[in-house]
């Protein structure tokens, strides 16, 4: 192989695996999408028609709050609610499949709101969901 093939072969897999692991890195990070929600009398409250075919978590806009809720309403578990607020800083928190993490000073959290790494030692807050045919209804009050 001559040297100018050889670059030319070597630059081009280069750039398709540079390619490759950005596209894989962006879809790793890719943010879930936003409900942005209406808000009743206390309530925020959430279309089930929001969630599509097999989700079982939202993140949640409305005026009602300062910062997102992650709404999780799985098969066979309680729905719940959750401020997307840092315990330690209030630094807002990006959701994932298992948890919500902070960015910041590195602190996670379990999609019950449980600290499971700090430096961030206080549970999220949370809010009551109950639920009617058509909607969640996420509770503000009394919490
Ligand atoms: S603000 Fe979240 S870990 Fe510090």
């Amino acid at each position: 192989m001559k040297r100018r093939d050889f670059i030319k072969t070597g630059c081009l897999a280069c750039a398709a695996m540079a390619a490759g692991s950005s596209l894989a890195s962006l879809q790793s990070c890719s943010p879930m999408p936003v409900y942005k929600a209406t808000v009743d009398q206390h309530q925020i409250i959430v279309p089930k028609t929001a969630f599509l075919e097999g989700e079982t978590m939202k993140v949640v806009r409305s005026s009602a709050t300062l910062y997102d809720i992650l709404l999780v309403a799985k098969p066979n578990e309680e729905p719940r609610a959750l401020l997307m607020s840092c315990t330690h800083f209030s630094n807002a928190l990006v959701p994932n499949t298992n948890g919500l993490n902070c960015n910041l000073h590195g602190s996670q959290f379990d999609l019950q709101g449980a600290v499971i790494n700090g430096p961030a030692s206080k549970a999220l807050k949370k809010f009551t969901v109950s639920t009617n045919e058509q909607n969640y209804l996420i509770n503000l009050k009394n919490n």
